[in-house]
This record gives C-alpha cells, structure tokens and sequence, in this order.
C-alpha cells in the first residue's frame, strides 16, 4: 500500500489563495491524494459546496496537519499528553489569562456541562429564545442540570438585553418558579450577529448585580473575533463572561470544542461531570491536537476571517441581484435572507442545500473556511437567474 503524503495531505491552496482539504482515494491496494475540489456541477456529490451549515466543511489544513503529527507512537491518554498540555497553554496565551481548559466532542456537550456546573437543579438559565440551547439541543442543558430550567427571552437581531434580563429575573420571586443563576449568550448570535464589548459589559453588570454567572455559547466565537476585529479577551473574561464554549468544529477541525473557565473556581471537579457525560475522550491528543495547529500560526481567524469576507460577498451580490435586504446584519459568517419561495424552491432544484428554519425564518446561508469565492458567485447567479424567471 502506498504510503501518503503527509504534505500533500495538508491541503491545497486555490488559484484564490483558499486552502482546502486533500482527498485521499483508494483503489485495490492503492491510495492516491488528489485536491478535493472547491466547486462542481450542481448535485454532484463530493464536489459541491453548500451553505446549510459551517459545518458542511472538511478539516482545515492546519488542523489535519497537526491530527496527522499527533498520530506518532503512544502517548498518555485521558488528557496527560504533550499535545492536550500544548493547546490549553496555546489557549491560556491566546485568552492572556490562566484560565482551565478541558476538550469535549461537540459543542451541546460543551454548552450543557459548562451550564451544569454554574447552576443547580433549581435553578434558572436565561437565554435568547432563538438560543441553539434553546432550540437545538433536545433538552440536554435541562438534563445535564438534572432539571434546570431555561428561561428564554425576546431579543431584537438574536441579542439578549439587560432589560430582557431584569424583566426575567424580577418576573417572579417566590418559591414556585426557578431561581435564574446563569445568563447565556451566543457569540456569534443564531442570527449571525454579535455582541459588542458594551454590550456585553452592559449584561455582564446586569448580571452581577443579580447574582447571575455569565456563559458563552461560542460556537462561532471565531467569526465573531474576527468581525469585530478585537482580542479575545475584549469579548470574554474582560467583558465579564465566566465560561466560553470554544467551538472548534465550525472553525474547520475535525471534531470538538474547548471549554474554557475564566473563574476556574466553577471548574471544581469538570472532569468529572465529562467523564460521566461521556464526553472524556481517552486518545485526547486527537481533539486536542487539532487545536494546536490552528492556534499556532493563527490559522482560526485567517480561515473566520475568509468565511466572514464570504458572507459580507454574498449579502452584497444579494442585494444588487435581487434588491433584497438581508433580515440581520451580516456581523459574522451567516447571511438570512427571505427570497421568494419560487426562487427557493429553484435552487434546491439545482442542488443547493441550505436551512430555512433558523432563527426567524428566511433562507439561512452560511459560510465556511474553506467557502470559495466561486461558489458564492455561482450561487449569485442562480438567484439572480431564478429572481428574473420568478
Ligand atoms: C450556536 C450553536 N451552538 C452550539 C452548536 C453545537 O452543536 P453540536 O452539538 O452539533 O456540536 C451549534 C451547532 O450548530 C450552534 O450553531
């Protein structure tokens, strides 16, 4: 059997100076790595991009480079390794405080543990009510709490307020209902927003005066960094976020996201609470490692920064195609747009898939690392080409 090149594995750079992934092909006994290709035809499976989701993508170079290197002899597991100590270290700088920092597989996991441990059973957890906690993890925050209750509230652009806060909080006070503990964000927003440092400032004071912890859903933090062009910091511990939820899937690793605790107080005894969610990965170095080779040449806000410049495309060819005004501001790599179902239903004929269900309806398209410029630009043409026929 052919040995593969780890190089040629890494990645291929577009004529556009897009990275992408690397497709390894077998055939009897021989394996041959090829580009995997940005754009094709249409319903070609393999070939298309989509815009249902940011993690439609393939693994970003980097991390698949670093996967690859982490893949070297026998190491310690549950987290004792090289690599896992590396990333949190990386993190720690990166966040420029000394924060703790475990690796779990996905991101409802990250959200409903991080949540578990800054609250009770009695307790209260308040979200915008287009909140991904809210709508899309099945109950798991409830039952990771064993019996917390979210408390969603209305928010203009997918943003919670101080007002909305107080009006939750002071709503009841008695013995009956959940006593609210925890305020938690999505950063970027559901609706492909963010919130500004004052904003956050702003809740995180509400907060404190109540007594309330502050999490951070951060699922596509990185576009939200990036957007906003601040340091980490600015947006989380600075601005009074307790706990963030690094999503790491959507930034183009292969799998996990990185809980990380500013007060590491409310870190007591999290590994626990990940083991028995079973969500304490025992070849750590393979969630672990991806992150290094992201955080190490700043490969996380190069590749967010492309998805962000692709949505800001998008939402521009949107509106000269059609006219068309985005439903949200286009802060991160999201663009909801409400197209005319005739034109809808014309590019899932073509083999688009996107969502039409998120936040408050609109077709929803989002933009991933390796999104080329192409296929944002053949998708342009098929609105623009549909919009004129509708
Ligand atoms: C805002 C938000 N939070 C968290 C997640 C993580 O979900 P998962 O458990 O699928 O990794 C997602 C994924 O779509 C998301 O959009």
């Amino acid at each position: 059997m052919t040995e593969p090149n780890i190089d040629s594995l890494a990645g291929w750079v577009s004529p556009q100076g897009v990275t992408q992934p690397a497709m390894a092909e077998v055939s009897g006994d021989a394996l041959a790595i090829r580009p995997a290709p940005a754009v094709g035809e249409p319903g070609t499976a393999g070939a298309m991009q989509h815009f249902a989701s940011d993690n439609y993508a393939g693994i970003c170079p980097e991390a698949l480079t670093a996967l690859l290197a982490a893949n070297d002899g026998h190491v310690r597991s549950y987290g004792d390794d090289e690599w896992t100590l590396r990333a949190s270290d990386r993190l720690r700088e990166l966040f420029e405080t000394d924060c703790d920092v475990y690796f779990v597989f996905n991101g409802t996991a990250a959200n409903s543990l991080a949540l578990a441990s800054l609250c009770r059973s009695y307790h209260g957890v308040i979200c915008h009510e287009l909140a991904h906690v809210n709508t899309d993890e099945c109950g798991a925050p409830e039952f990771f709490s064993n019996g917390a209750k979210l408390l969603p509230a209305a928010g203009e652009q997918g943003k919670l307020t101080p007002a909305a806060i107080i009006e939750v909080v002071t709503r009841r006070g008695d013995i009956h209902y959940p006593k609210p503990k925890v305020v938690t964000l999505t950063q970027a927003t559901e609706a492909g927003t963010v919130y500004r440092p004052d904003e956050l400032r702003a809740i995180a004071d509400t907060a404190r005066e109540f007594g309330l912890r502050v999490h951070m859903d951060g699922a596509r933090f990185a576009n939200a960094v990036a957007g906003l062009g601040l340091r980490p910091a600015e947006l989380t511990w600075r601005a009074g976020v307790d706990v963030l939820c690094f999503g790491g899937t959507k930034m183009g690793l292969p799998v996990g996201e990185a809980v990380v605790f500013f007060d590491r107080s409310l870190a007591e005894d999290f590994a626990y609470r990940c083991k028995q969610a079973g969500q304490l990965a025992s070849k750590m170095r393979f969630l672990s490692a991806p992150w290094l080779g992201v955080l190490e040449d700043g490969a996380w806000l190069r590749h967010a920064t492309h998805a962000n410049a692709m949505a800001r495309r998008l939402a521009a060819g949107l509106a000269e195609a059609t006219g068309l005004p985005t439903l949200f501001p286009v802060d991160a790599n999201g663009v909801f747009v409400r197209l005319p179902s005739r034109v809808e239903e014309g590019l899932r004929a073509r083999g688009w898939l996107f969502y039409n269900f998120i936040a408050a309806g609109g077709a929803r398209f989002m933009c991933g690392w390796d999104t080329a410029t192409e296929t944002v630009d053949r998708l342009l043409a098929d609105i623009s080409q549909l919009s004129r026929e509708a």
